[in-house]
């Protein structure tokens, strides 16, 4: 028996259902419902053949159970700056402490998700993958790290495993097959109408914050507060245009397109193919056919701060007119380049507000480097050319980011910036359940004149007796900087006495500096009001994530 066992871990070819059955332990930490999904569809393909699945949420998973583990498949995202997700912090951590359970006999393999254009990529698979081999396991797969587009190296992933874990049968039912009628989705976006779309910053502000609505009307697609949009961006014509004039080949023919067929270049080039970002494969390829010294010395440091001095404030127009390069055609040329992301935004509307709408609070980036002025691809999009084009939009299901089930239940929102979006989509929601909670927004932005995004909303609300308490944060209205963590402590004792009364506290908005220092405040106020030490206080905020009423959306 132990033989055939073995036989089948080692990828034998046992076609048939009559082995024992393989019992598979399925763990996901996830931030916005991506690792999730993946572990439910890993779940799901085992499901039928000789496996025995079970799926946990990390923080549900008593970590001591490790070391009786068969095999044990783990999916995580990376968030912030090469951070767990807040369901896996606690498992990392007690994964890394000295007296981690040993995973002798451990067979396991880690799907790491993340996104390339934040530090520390997939850190926190990385870091689990590395650890659990440290803990005596046996890596059964090599980990598999994703970028946003997860969704192909899942497959992949998903394949090899069922391949060494012997599915025979159940390898049958990778193949996925979309129905003739898909309904819309992250595959088939939506073109969505413009409703409105204006600047919510006054004149002479520094920056400008667009609200946007969108008609859903049609679309069949659903979403809650807290849930956000994708958006599929189309890149600039001016500057396709400018990039086709500098390219040393002949411009008119069809390339190849991300997902499969061709269009013509220019198309390919608006819609397709990321024009902005710069990765270390695009330069080291451009460095191969340009020959350019520079280049080469930098791709030849192979140091961090080389590459991120060079990338910043530079976009694939400045590799094609600085560094003249020799590609042979536009095939060749767009091989080097990476599929156009669409962006996800949180949304700042609720349904039950805007039947058939959705609306958007996006931060519209610009800036100039290099002698040129640029900006975000989408946001700009959003702000300058999404006028009659109807983007393509889908809805992502953030499941962990909810207003309270139970209206009666205080919320506390802590959203400066565009973090302020999904709190006037919480505070719609609670206004038309007539939720009887205490609701208290802690908002910040640079100045009240110009940056008061939603005042005459914000201000109804409170006469409405929806919004019960406004903290505001402007941070460059006097000669201190101001922010809402410096409220937070300042209104502490109310702050402490609301968690106390069951209070759930929500943070939308920065991840690598914003939300550190608020987490940093909420302990604090906890010890200082509540009368803790300094590790009971982190175990109260543990609580607090474990009982669901401390989340996050923060990017
Ligand atoms: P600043 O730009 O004046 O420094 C939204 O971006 C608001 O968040 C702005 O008022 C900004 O202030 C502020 N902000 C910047 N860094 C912050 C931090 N670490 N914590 C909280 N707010 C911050």
């Amino acid at each position: 028996l132990n033989d055939f066992f073995a036989k089948q871990m080692a990828g034998g070819a046992v076609a048939d259902d009559s082995g024992p059955t393989v019992p598979v332990t399925i763990l996901w930490g996830s931030q916005t419902g991506n690792a999730e999904s993946c572990a439910k569809r890993m779940g799901k393909a085992l499901n039928g053949g000789r496996f025995e699945t079970e799926i946990f949420d990390l923080s549900a998973y008593d970590i001591s159970k490790l070391s009786e583990e068969k095999n044990v498949l783990l999916i995580t995202s990376t968030y912030g700056d090469g951070e767990p997700p807040d369901n896996a912090a606690d498992f990392v951590e007690n994964l890394l402490a000295e007296d981690a359970p040993r995973m002798e006999g451990v067979k396991f393999s880690v799907l790491a998700l993340g996104d390339t254009e934040y530090p520390d990529f997939c850190e926190t698979g990385k870091v689990i993958d590395r650890r659990f081999g440290e803990l005596g396991g046996e890596r059964i797969y090599e980990r598999v790290d994703c970028d946003v587009d997860y969704d192909e190296p899942f497959d992949v992933w998903k394949a090899g495993i069922i391949d060494v874990l012997g599915a025979g049968s159940a390898a049958a039912e990778l193949v996925e097959i979309p129905a003739a009628d898909e309904p819309y989705g992250k595959k088939k976006p939506f073109p969505a109408p413009v409703l409105n779309n204006y600047n919510l910053n006054g004149a002479g502000a520094f920056k400008a914050t667009h609200h946007i609505e969108f008609s859903l009307e049609g679309s069949g697609l659903e979403y809650e507060a807290g849930d956000a949009l994708g958006v599929v961006p189309v890149n600039p014509e001016s500057v396709v245009d400018e990039l086709l004039a500098a390219l040393p080949f002949n411009t008119g023919r069809e390339v190849p397109l991300p997902g499969g067929g061709e269009a013509p270049l220019k198309e390919a080039l608006m819609h397709h193919y990321d024009i902005r970002s710069l990765n270390k494969n695009l330069v080291s390829a451009w460095q191969e056919r340009s020959g350019s010294p520079y280049l080469r010395s930098v791709v030849e440091a192979d140091d961090k701060a080389v590459w991120d001095d060079f990338f910043w404030g530079r976009e694939l127009i400045d590799l094609v007119v600085d560094y003249p390069a020799d590609f042979r055609d536009g095939e060749e040329f767009v091989g080097v380049l990476k599929k156009l992301q669409p962006r996800l935004y949180s949304i700042s509307s609720s349904p039950k507000a805007h039947p058939g709408e959705v609306h958007l609070t996006v931060a519209i980036v610009t800036y100039d480097s290099h002698g040129r002025s640029r900006g975000g691809v989408c946001s700009t999009f959003l702000a300058d050319r999404c006028e009659g084009v109807q983007p393509g939009v889908y809805v992502h299901v953030n499941k962990a980011f909810r207003p309270p089930s139970d209206g009666t239940v205080p919320l506390i929102m802590v959203g400066p910036g565009t973090g302020i979006a999904p709190f006037r989509a919480f505070l719609e929601e609670r206004q038309a359940t007539g939720a009887t909670g205490q609701n208290w927004l802690f908002f910040g932005n640079p100045y009240r004149a110009t940056d008061f995004l939603y005042e005459e909303e914000l201000a109804t609300m409170q006469e409405k007796g929806t919004l019960n308490k406004l903290s505001l944060a402007f941070s460059r209205d006097q000669k201190e900087k101001l922010y809402v963590q410096h409220l937070m402590l300042q209104e502490g004792a109310e702050l402490w006495k609301w968690l106390e009364e069951g209070a759930h506290f929500c943070v939308c908005g920065d991840a690598s500096r914003m939300a550190k220092d608020v987490d940093a405040a909420l302990h604090q106020v906890i010890q200082d009001h509540g009368g803790k030490s300094e590790e009971e206080a982190i175990e109260y905020v543990k609580q607090l994530k474990k009982d669901k009423r401390y989340a996050r959306d923060v990017y």
